[in-house]
């Protein structure tokens, strides 16, 4: 039994064994021949934070493997009124296949796998967003072929997409280069374990410089929505923007998680422009993740 928590969670023979697959599953769903290989599987899926892609990613791509996906937020169950996560996670073992957990602290999504007897994915914490690299990656592979040895910059908030990169790059074999305004740095851990994956740029447009794929992230994540303001400030100058994106290679990709705001932490022209691979890569975490299922509720 494996959890995916992490991205170190999978060798990485394994990571692009799930991107392979996923592309696969993109085939197969675009033909209309997807095949039921979970069929009574069902995901229990606890959403502490909000979720446009992620909640429906899952959901529609248990439902198209044959399975069930339950939807559980604090507000709706017991967890809102108390219930420790720990005996929720027993009680969930015991009548679903796997969980999905999006939460704030990572610590408590480790604490919530330790006592999970069925494989627990890692929706979103603080610190990670692994589902979200794999859709990531599929989107670079399926356009670029593989990723090792390429140059990916991150311009903006050292959060955790930003610590996910820095993780897949160790995995995956790129650079990554980030670019973050001080005090908003990834987490210190993450970078000492990528080595010589990953540096610092001093500036935006030097991370950029012959960049393969420029990657940016709003200034203010889940859960900081008071600090939006103050990031505003820090983050001037920090916005992905078409002269940013010339000093990469002419073939540079754009990715951007989603939700994004335009005029904050990219311009208009270039999250709409031809680089732009942001709707290929919100598709991709329906196939990346139905992927990572089968890979966790078949494979491990
Ligand atoms: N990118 C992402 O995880 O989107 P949601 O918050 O809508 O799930
Ligand atoms: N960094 C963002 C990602 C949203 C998908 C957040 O945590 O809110």
């Amino acid at each position: 039994m494996r959890h995916f928590l992490s991205e170190q969670d999978l060798t990485a023979d394994e990571f692009r064994g799930i991107i392979h697959r996923g592309s696969e599953l993109r085939k197969q769903w675009e033909s209309h021949s997807c095949e039921p290989t979970l069929p009574q599987r069902v995901l229990g899926m606890i959403f502490e934070k909000s979720s446009t892609r992620t909640r429906v990613s899952l959901e529609a791509g248990m439902t198209q493997l044959g399975g069930h996906a339950i939807y559980l937020s604090p507000d709706n169950t017991q967890l809102g009124r108390g219930e420790p996560m720990a005996d929720t996670a027993r009680v969930l073992s015991q009548m679903v296949d796997a969980i999905s957990v999006r939460t704030f602290s990572h610590e408590s999504l480790e604490r919530f796998a330790e006592v999970c007897t069925v494989p627990v994915i890692n929706a979103l914490t603080d610190l990670l967003h692994p589902c979200q690299l794999l859709a990531d990656m599929q989107t670079y592979f399926d356009h670029r072929g593989d990723i090792t040895g390429k140059r990916v910059a991150w311009i903006g908030d050292g959060n955790n997409m930003c610590n996910s990169y820095i993780n897949t790059a160790k995995i995956l074999g790129f650079h990554l280069t980030y670019a973050c305004p001080d005090g908003y740095e990834p987490d210190e851990s993450i970078v000492s374990a990528a080595g010589n994956n990953t540096s610092r740029a001093a500036s935006p447009s030097e991370a950029c410089e012959q960049a393969d794929l420029i990657v940016t992230d709003v200034w203010a994540s889940m859960g900081q929505e008071s600090e939006q303001k103050a990031r505003e400030k820090a983050f001037e100058g920090y916005e992905v923007n078409t002269p940013m994106m010339s000093v990469a290679r002419e073939d540079a990709l754009f990715m951007h998680c989603l939700p994004a705001h335009r005029g904050e932490e990219v311009s208009a022209d270039v999250i709409d422009g031809a680089q732009s691979v942001v709707w290929e890569e919100a598709g991709n975490r329906l196939h990346a993740q139905k992927a990572l299922l089968e890979f966790l509720l078949l494979e491990s």
